[in-house]
């Protein structure tokens, strides 16, 4: 049982508490695990004063909390993870690019509902250096929203239109850095001793040279290193990802006490759940690559475990774009199981999903899925395709062997077929990172251009535009129907192409990443009701898939997706069950073209007890000749069990 659930156990023994008293039994709950984690990051000897200071800071925090989200805390406590349900359906989305600020995505929010969507990750608001800034991941506030999107109080307008509409809003706490620009860093430049231990400064290069000898490097292109120089306090600082974006020192427990302060703060503003960004990364040690160390789960838990007790409505989804054994632990181990975070990016899947399109092969997705470790119950994944960054070709080399395939000769076949490097691929992608030297890099692009469609248009290839819109539709109907909630990229449900615009703004053009941060097309929502358009019939099947979704819900997440054996090498199956009557069972076929599946096996297991069963994807009764099951070329078919 995690925390939470505790929680729940023991509020239920109490009739109607005040939001006091329920603060303190959380307090209770958690004390011990609060106490245990904070001396394991911060050595008892030395810090016992800063432990004092943690709790009284607590209740400090606490009595920030506004009435309306203590009501709300309180109903999520009783209602048990409700992140799980499948009435969840998210969007990701750049506000300037949406609908130009805040009040502007005020005024679509017609539109989420239109579609279905009730959850939406809205892309950094808060303030940011004015040049490069890493699509505001450079922060210079955690929670002061910058001038261009608007004020606070349309922030707080805007947070209670979403509380009212029933939509989840979900923000990024860029919790490993800062920019260069944040306060502390300002004050750190000047020579300001305290500010300086907030980061990790050098007098000389030794210790980050000793880092260097095992650290890779997150943006070698760019900003190779790991460590600037900064001319202004003579000192070298620790920027593992941009030079501008000052890494946290939080073997500092001030750092993690103003960070959790900060949180309360972004919390407070109406966030329900907290994107904990590149939280693999919080701690450092020498020898190691400092990424997914025991201490950072540790002090993810902390702040967990801290939250819980100021807001326990609030959640945290870990943005660890790592290996799926890596990934599996931020959900929690041992006595942190289900108390680090709720929900995880499924990058595994997504990785895994753009191989299966490039090689038409179901193979290596089957074989990486079944080996990742299962996830605690309380848990759920953010299933997705496409996002704001790249696409990293993290597959476990072993799995790959396993198929026959060489490691580095199957990563160089998925750049060169993502970009542009085949002249037979229809594929439209940027390579992003790309170290010569090594073959290295990742992938960049919009689903539907990555897809095919932008080279189809071009060529007006209508069987080609046909493939790419069923590769798009199949892909989300994979993320709608696995296990977690799925999350759509703002511009993908109306099969938004490749942006070339970045490369003409210099704070942008170093980073082809820019080249899936397009502006929203409401000029192609508009002639959405025109069926015929591309757009259109991407938009339209989503919404239905979405309305499917939501009636089925079997389809919420508690741990029942089973991966089965197709018996056919392009074709994926699994199934979605309550392990008694209901069912639905998915199959894709990843081929270009059609594919037989025989059906022997799906019939044993109660899919035909009443003749043949829906496909809720078509909304038709599926077509079976001898025994076999044909799938068209990229169809997917959700199999409902009567
Ligand atoms: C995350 C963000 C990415 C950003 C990085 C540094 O990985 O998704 O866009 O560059 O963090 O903050």
């Amino acid at each position: 049982m995690n925390q939470a659930a505790l929680h729940r156990l023991v509020s239920k023994r109490t009739k109607n508490p005040s939001p006091q008293a329920s603060f303190d039994q959380r307090l209770n709950t958690n004390l011990s695990l609060i106490q245990q984690l904070f001396f394991s990051l911060y050595h008892i000897e030395k810090h016992n004063k800063d432990f004092e200071k943690l709790l009284k800071l607590l209740p400090k925090l606490f009595e920030l909390r506004p009435e309306t989200l203590r009501k709300q805390d309180l109903n999520r406590l009783e209602a048990g993870p409700w992140y799980q349900s499948e009435q969840i359906v998210g969007m990701q989305l750049y506000v300037e690019n949406f609908n130009k600020d805040l009040k502007g995505l005020r005024k679509k929010i017609s539109y989420l509902k239109d579609l279905g969507v009730n959850f939406i990750h809205v892309m950094p608001i808060t303030t940011r250096p004015k040049g490069e800034n890493d699509g505001g991941y450079a922060v210079n506030s955690y929670y002061k929203v910058d001038p261009k999107y608007g004020s606070q109080k349309d922030l707080l307008a805007l947070t209670s239109a979403l509380r009212k509409e029933g939509i989840l809003l979900m923000l990024d706490f860029v919790v490993n850095h800062t920019s260069d620009e944040y306060s502390w860093a300002k004050k750190a430049k000047l020579g300001n001793q305290k500010y300086q231990e907030y980061y990790y400064t050098f007098e000389d290069r030794s210790i980050p040279d000793a880092y260097e000898k095992v650290l890779p490097e997150v943006f070698p292109e760019t900003s190779p290193g790991n460590f600037t120089y900064i001319p202004e306090m003579e000192k070298w600082v620790m920027t593992v990802f941009n030079s501008y974006q000052w890494d946290l020192n939080y073997t500092n427990p001030a750092v993690f006490m103003e960070m959790l302060t900060n949180l309360v703060k972004l919390v407070n503003l109406g966030v329900d759940v907290v994107r904990f960004d590149a939280l693999a990364f919080l701690w450092k040690q020498i020898g190691t690559i400092s990424q997914n160390l025991p201490e950072a789960h540790e002090l993810v838990s902390l702040f967990r475990m801290c939250l819980q007790v100021v807001a326990p409505g609030t959640i945290f989804l870990a943005e660890a774009i790592v290996a799926p054994t890596d990934i599996i632990k931020y959900f929690g181990e041992g006595p942190r199981l289900g108390n680090e975070c709720e929900v995880a990016y499924n990058a595994s899947l997504m990785a895994l999903l753009w191989n299966s399109i490039a090689t038409k092969k179901t193979g290596l997705l089957q074989r990486s899925l079944t080996h990742v470790p299962g996830k605690p119950k309380e848990c759920t994944w953010i299933n997705y395709i496409r996002c704001h960054d790249d696409i990293g070709l993290g597959y476990e080399d072993r799995f790959i062997q396993d198929l026959g395939w060489n490691p580095h000769e199957h990563r160089k076949f998925l750049l060169d077929y993502y970009c542009q490097r085949l002249n037979w691929s229809p594929s439209r992608g940027l390579l992003f990172m790309y170290n010569p030297k090594t073959g290295d890099g990742r992938i960049t692009g919009s689903a539907a251009s990555l897809l095919g469609l932008e080279s189809a248009l071009e060529q007006k290839h209508q069987q080609g535009i046909e493939l790419a819109l069923a590769k798009i539709i199949m892909l989300h109907g994979i993320i709608l129907s696995f296990g977690g909630i799925p999350m759509i990229y703002a511009g993908d449900e109306i099969a938004t192409l490749n942006d070339y615009s970045y490369t003409k703004d210099e704070a942008k053009s170093g980073d082809s990443r820019w080249v899936n941060r397009p502006m929203q097309d409401w000029g192609a929502v508009d002639k959405i009701t025109d069926t015929e358009l591309p757009q259109s019939k991407v938009y339209n099947k989503l919404k239905h898939l979405i309305a499917v979704r939501k009636a089925n819900p079997v389809l919420a997440d508690h741990n029942n997706v089973q991966l089965h054996q197709s018996g056919n090498k392009h074709i994926w199956v699994y199934e979605r069950s309550d392990g008694n009557k209901q069912g639905i069972m998915v199959l894709c076929n990843f081929d270009e073209k059609p594919q037989v599946l025989d059906l022997g096996w799906i019939m044993k297991l109660g899919y035909f007890t009443q003749g043949n069963p829906i496909d809720l994807v078509s909304g038709t009764k599926i077509e079976v000749n001898s025994g076999l099951l044909e799938l068209q070329p990229y169809q997917i078919i959700w199999l409902k069990k009567h």
